[in-house]
Order: C-alpha cells, then sequence, then structure tokens
C-alpha cells in the first residue's frame, strides 16, 4: 500500500495562503504555521502550486531554475524545514512539476535563442526558418518569432511567456527536417533533465509531484502515444528510485494517464471527463443559470460524467487513482455559483467518491470567486479564485500584517465573507461538515481512495444520484439529492443510516422518498446479493 491510497489533499496556493513576514504575499513560514489547521481539518497531505524561481507572468508556471525556490516564499532551507514540520504531522507534500514549458527568461531557451549550435539548441521546439511558423500542430498554442539572432520561430505550450521544451513529434509532417523524434538528442536531454529535477526535490524531502500539462510534451502525437511512453520511462525511474513517491498528472484523461504509470490523474474542466457537469455552469463565468447537477434547480444531468467516469474506472482498476477536485486556481470557485446548502452536497460526493479527494484552500469555508478582479500575474479570469485565505475577522482577514494595499490581491469586501475562526464554532458550518465528512471517509475503508465504485442510478436529469463504495465485504449506498423537490429511489432494504444531512429519508411503499436538498450515507446490502 502507498501513502496515496489514504491521502486526502489539500491545495496550497503560495501566494495567497499565509503571509509570515508582512509583505503581502503568502510564503513557506505562513504554510508551516497553517499546518495544523490543515491536518485538525482531517487532510493528510498537501499540494503546493510552483514555488520556483519565476518572473511570474503565469503565477509561476514559468519557470527560470527548476533547482530554486523563489525569493518571495523563503530559501531553499526553509522549504526543507517545511517537508519536515509536514513528516512531523504524518502527512505528505507533493510540489508542482512543469515539465512542458520553462519561461521566456530561462537560461536554456536565451541558450537556444542563439545562432551558434550549443547544448540548448534542441532543447525547445523550434523551426528551421524565422517565416516558417508551427501551425496546425497539435499541442502547440502559437509561436515566438523574430526575438532573436537564430533563424527559426519556437513553439508555444501555453502562453507566449512559455515556450515548449522539445520532447519531439509523435508524427514528422514537415519537410525541411526541424521536427525531432523524441528519441532526438534534445528530447532526450529534456527527459533526462525532468529525471534530474524530480530527484532533487525527492532527495529534499518532498513526497512526490503533482505534474503540469503531462499530456502536452510530444507534439502531433495521435492519441498521445509517444506521451505516454516518455511518463512510462520517467515514472519507472522515479518509482523504482524511490518506492514512496507519487505522481498525480494533470492530463484529464486517466485512461491515457495512468497507462504512463502515474499514481493518480486528475478530472479537469477541459478534456472528456464532463467533470463541470458537478459543479459549475455550462459558462464557467455564469453565475446563475444553475445548468450543473449540484444545483437546486435540479436540472443538471450527469449521464455524460458517469459515461466518462466509468471508462476511466475500467483503466483505474488496473492501478492508478481518478482525482476529483473541489475547484483550483484555474477555475470560478463552487461559490457563488453554489450556495451553502448545495456546497455541503457537493462535499458529501467529494468525500464519498472513489479516488483521492483534492480540496482547494478557501473551499473548505466556502470562500467566493471574486468577479472582475483585474488580472495578477497572467491569471486573467482565474485571478478571482485566488484571493487571500479568510482566517478571521482581524486585519486582511488576518492572512497578512502588512499593509492591505500591498496584498498580492485584495481580500473579499463582503462583510459577510466566511472565515475560518468563526466557521470552527458553528457546528452547522461547511467547514465542520468537511470535517465530518472527512472522519467518516478515515473510518470507513469502503468510503474511501480505493474502494469500488458503482453507481446505481443515474439518467437524464435524475435525482438523487445514488453510488455504492463497497471494500473487503463492507457496503454502503450514498444517496444525494441536491434539487429542491423531494425525490425518490427504489434501492431495496438499506440498513444503518450513518450520516444524513438535510431532511431524514423515509420509505413509503417500498420506495425511499429522499427530501429536497438532502444526502445520506447508509450501510447497504445491494438487491442482487
Ligand atoms: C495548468 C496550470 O494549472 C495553469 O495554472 C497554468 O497556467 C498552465 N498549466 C500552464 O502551465
Amino acid at each position: 500500500m502507498k501513502w496515496i491510497d489514504e491521502a486526502i489533499f489539500y491545495q496550497v496556493y503560495p501566494q495567497s495562503f499565509k503571509d509570515s513576514n508582512g509583505d503581502g504575499i503568502g510564503d513557506f513560514g505562513g504554510i508551516v504555521s497553517k499546518l495544523d489547521y490543515i491536518r485538525n481539518t482531517g487532510f493528510n497531505a498537501i499540494w503546493i502550486n510552483p514555488c520556483f524561481e519565476s518572473p511570474f507572468l503565469d503565477a509561476g508556471y514559468d519557470i527560470t531554475d527548476y533547482y530554486k525556490t523563489a525569493e518571495r516564499y523563503g530559501t531553499i532551507n526553509d522549504l526543507r524545514g517545511l517537508f519536515d514540520e509536514v513528516h512531523k504531522r504524518d502527512m505528505h507534500v507533493i510540489l508542482d512539476l512543469v515539465p512542458g514549458h520553462t519561461s521566456y527568461l530561462h537560461p536554456w531557451f536565451l541558450k537556444s535563442m542563439s545562432r551558434d549550435k550549443n547544448d540548448c539548441t534542441d532543447r525547445y521546439v523550434w523551426t528551421d526558418y524565422v517565416g516558417r511558423d508551427v501551425e496546425n500542430v497539435t499541442g502547440v498554442t502559437g509561436w515566438l518569432r523574430g526575438i532573436s539572432d537564430r533563424n527559426g520561430a519556437c513553439a508555444v505550450n501555453y502562453k507566449a511567456c512559455q515556450p515548449a521544451l522539445n520532447f519531439g513529434f509523435g508524427k514528422v509532417t514537415d519537410e525541411y527536417g526541424w521536427q525531432q523524434s523524441p528519441a532526438d538528442a534534445g528530447p532526450r536531454a529534456n527527459i533526462e533533465e525532468m529525471k534530474k529535477i524530480m530527484s532533487f526535490w525527492l532527495d529534499l524531502g518532498c513526497d512526490g509531484f503533482r505534474v503540469d500539462m503531462a499530456g502536452s510534451l510530444v507534439k502531433n502525437d495521435d492519441e498521445q502515444y509517444e506521451t505516454i511512453k516518455i511518463w512510462d520511462e520517467i515514472n519507472g525511474y522515479i518509482h523504482e528510485k524511490y518506492p514512496e513517491a507519487v505522481t498525480i498528472s494533470e492530463w484529464g484523461e486517466p485512461s491515457r494517464a495512468l497507462r504512463g504509470g502515474f499514481d493518480a490523474d486528475f478530472l479537469l474542466s477541459f478534456g472528456p471527463s464532463h467533470y463541470m457537469d458537478l459543479f459549475r455552469n455550462d459558462n464557467m463565468l455564469d453565475f446563475k443559470s444553475g445548468t450543473h447537477f449540484f444545483s437546486k434547480r435540479g436540472k443538471g444531468d450527469l449521464t455524460n460524467f458517469k459515461a466518462a467516469y466509468e471508462g476511466f474506472y475500467e483503466q483505474a482498476k488496473k492501478g492508478g487513482m481518478i482525482c476529483i477536485p473541489s475547484g483550483n486556481h484555474d477555475i470560478p470557485r463552487m461559490a457563488p455559483q453554489m450556495d451553502e446548502d448545495e456546497i455541503k452536497l457537493a462535499f458529501v460526493f467529494l468525500m464519498t467518491f472513489a479516488g483521492a479527494p483534492f480540496v482547494y484552500y478557501g473551499d473548505e469555508i466556502g470562500m467566493r470567486y471574486i468577479e472582475k478582479l483585474p488580472s495578477v500575474e497572467g491569471g486573467y479570469h482565474r485571478t478571482g479564485a485566488r484571493t487571500p485565505m479568510q482566517w478571521d475577522k482581524s486585519k486582511n482577514c488576518g492572512f497578512s500584517d502588512g499593509k492591505s494595499e500591498n496584498l498580492y490581491l485584495p481580500v473579499d469586501p463582503d462583510e459577510n465573507r466566511p472565515d475560518v475562526a468563526s466557521q470552527i464554532e458553528d457546528n452547522t458550518s461547511i467547514y465542520n461538515t468537511v470535517r465530518k465528512l472527512i472522519k467518516l471517509r478515515k473510518q470507513y475503508k469502503c468510503l474511501g481512495n480505493k474502494g469500488d465504485l458503482k453507481f446505481l442510478e443515474v439518467s437524464a436529469e435524475s435525482y438523487p444520484l445514488v453510488y455504492e463504495r463497497s471494500y473487503g465485504g463492507e457496503s454502503m449506498v450514498v444517496i444525494i439529492n441536491p434539487c429542491e423537490r423531494c425525490v425518490e429511489c427504489d434501492l431495496g432494504d438499506i440498513g444503518e443510516i450513518i450520516y444524513q444531512i438535510g431532511g431524514e429519508p423515509r420509505t413509503e411503499a417500498e420506495k425511499i422518498k429522499v427530501m429536497p436538498c438532502s444526502a445520506f450515507i447508509a450501510k447497504y446490502k445491494n438487491k442482487a446479493v
């Protein structure tokens, strides 16, 4: 058994979590000071967004040195200290690995811009002539040209500040010889460098990585076959050298990612998973229409989500997990798309579903997405999901002692904004709901990461959502009805109810009547057994 089998993750966006030195930006010291909070809530693992040297044009996903921490967060020794403090509390910590691109200011990229051949010439995806772009190649989002002596255009992996590291092409289509194969020297050097970077941080004491845009490595790669091969090699190397290390991909297609040797893959806001059907409206910046499943309107539809999940689950049964996050730094938060009741029910789902759950900092108290904030560090529409953590009612919500005008981002201006201190005191808060659910998840293995999962009732616009979880002879059924009307389900005999929120269910004419905006978990003996 690996630690991820029992992991419940908390995602820390370091800029906004806790500032320990009053400069208005979160740091390693701040994270350490809140480890007890994270642990007392029930989490036993954390993921920290990139904390490496960077000009921060994309919040640190634009690295200039993979082996250095960003000064604003602290020194490498501070980070080592953080690892120790995490481990003292029997927790684990994963860092963010960004393998697909660097900053355009990375010394490797600057060197690759030179017209003279050198050891970085082939480290990025360059064409052979400045007039030849990298158009119509899958995995390439743009290109840079006219910025160097080198006569060529360089492919971009995400934004213009993020030139693509070269991992080769799955299918070579150019006649001029600039597209390389994954076996060529440049791609090989990058593969070896990733192993070195991962080893460096694992040696220092981290427990693994969340891997950014893991599916983006090889360009023009049908079915991502070559990318899977590269990850199989890197993960194979890492898992052999560090058997305890965990790698989790930001890929969004577990049926591919897990074949590449990842311990787990995330469901994402993009890709085929229909993750967004759970907690976000069709247009993710629309806060009103309530088209998602966990809306009281009761118009949501999880049939596509279920079909995709079941497909992924077949792969996961062979090894590996599927992770469902409450949110992350790239999408609007659940609130205000969801109200307090809806968020609590979403947490019933997250904490009773298979795979390792991830909770984005602040979601455990129902922090809001703040609309129309000016973009900071390349956040654009994502900025509103990155505001400072709301710890209490003191200055800057207890996030920082610094001047309010110097904060990384302003705190939520709403006087009624939620905060940790108040929610801890309120037994019915979102926070205490999450805490109780985590406790149950730990108590009953069948509700945990590795318990089997079977959907029992899911059809178009159909409520409630019902699924069975089982492990080692024990089974439970989870029934969630986010909508405002009373609904029915037919489950035969259910056993003792071990958790309930919202109204109490009733049995009438052999059917279970599930009250509006309610959920319960019961011991279960499947009808068929
Ligand atoms: C995914 C990250 O989550 C996002 O924040 C980042 O901008 C892109 N990858 C590029 O690294």
